[in-house]
């Protein structure tokens, strides 16, 4: 019988972490099985136990329970401790084991697939959610110039910034405060969801810079959109950082890295079908 993995989520029907791992597997010639999960949104640490019972090797955890995955862990790595949340959890005899690898796909994403090396850079991450915080570490880890943290509701860009202090040059402040020009602008905001584009100052974006939203579709982002038309050089969603947080649990789960490329070709092309 071959290993099984899954992800869980509510609601989960369009994930596409299914097709990835398959893809995944099969490059590697690893013999596993992976599905996708829908769990109770009051249920998520049984579904998880019951998957566990019948005997689940690793599991991917996406909206809204990786505050909850991070509790469920018995122990953590230190990157899922400041993220704060969990997306992918390993079982074994002594206990679930939580990581979080969505900063370290972002990262991968930004700095190999689009080739914008990131240290030394001034970098803008709109929202103080659980995918902003994931993302602040690794970004600080790369060796960033300066990071600011701008949120509607400014308080949670400030505990974020205090939080993040010791490990680099990190200040938070308001949507309407942000001042200066930034050469990677980052959108971890759900507004992309509700069909909203954030609107930036004039002047926010540095010659050559790079606009990123961590959400992505079928059609630009209107993130995006409003980053094409106020002067950002290059724009980018978030399906390269989908694949690469994959690619970083299948590495922890199967001891091998896959080629993202072709598989992140293949995905862009079934979003761009009708
Ligand atoms: P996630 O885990 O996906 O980050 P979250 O914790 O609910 O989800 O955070 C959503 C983020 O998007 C928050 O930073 C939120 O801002 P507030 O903290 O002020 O609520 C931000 N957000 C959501 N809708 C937005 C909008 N229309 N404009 C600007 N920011 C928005």
């Amino acid at each position: 019988m071959s290993d099984r993995y899954a992800v869980f989520g509510n609601p989960i029907a369009h994930s596409k972490s299914p097709a990835i791992h398959a893809a995944f597997a099969a490059q590697t010639r690893q013999s596993l099985h992976y599905d996708a999960i829908l769990a109770p949104l009051d249920g998520f640490a049984r579904a998880v136990a019951d998957f566990v019972a019948a005997g689940g090797r690793g599991a991917n955890v996406t909206v809204p329970f990786k505050e909850e995955a991070h509790r469920l862990a018995t122990r953590l790595t230190p990157r899922a401790v400041r993220a704060g949340a969990v997306n992918t959890l390993s079982f074994d005899p002594e206990g679930i084991a939580g990581d979080n690898t969505d900063g370290a796909g972002l990262v991968r994403d930004i700095g190999d697939n689009l080739g914008f090396p990131l240290a030394g850079r001034r970098v803008l991450l709109l929202g103080a959610g659980g995918a902003a915080r994931g993302a602040i570490g690794p970004l600080l880890d790369t060796g960033v110039a300066h990071l600011t943290i701008a949120n509607r509701s400014a308080p949670r860009a400030h505990d974020l910034a205090r939080l993040f202090a010791p490990h680099g040059d990190v200040e938070g402040c308001g949507l309407g405060e942000i001042a200066g020009r930034f050469d990677l602008l980052i959108n971890a905001t759900s507004a992309s969801l509700a069909g909203e584009a954030i609107a930036l100052p004039r002047g926010s974006y540095a010659p050559g810079a790079l606009a990123y939203d961590m959400m992505y579709g079928a059609r630009e982002t209107p993130f995006l959109a409003a980053a094409r038309q106020a002067g950002a050089t290059r724009v980018a969603d978030g399906l390269g950082m989908l694949v690469e947080q994959a690619a970083e649990a299948f590495l922890l789960w199967r001891g091998i890295r896959p080629q993202t490329a072709s598989v992140l070709a293949d995905l862009r092309a079934r979003l761009a079908a009708p």
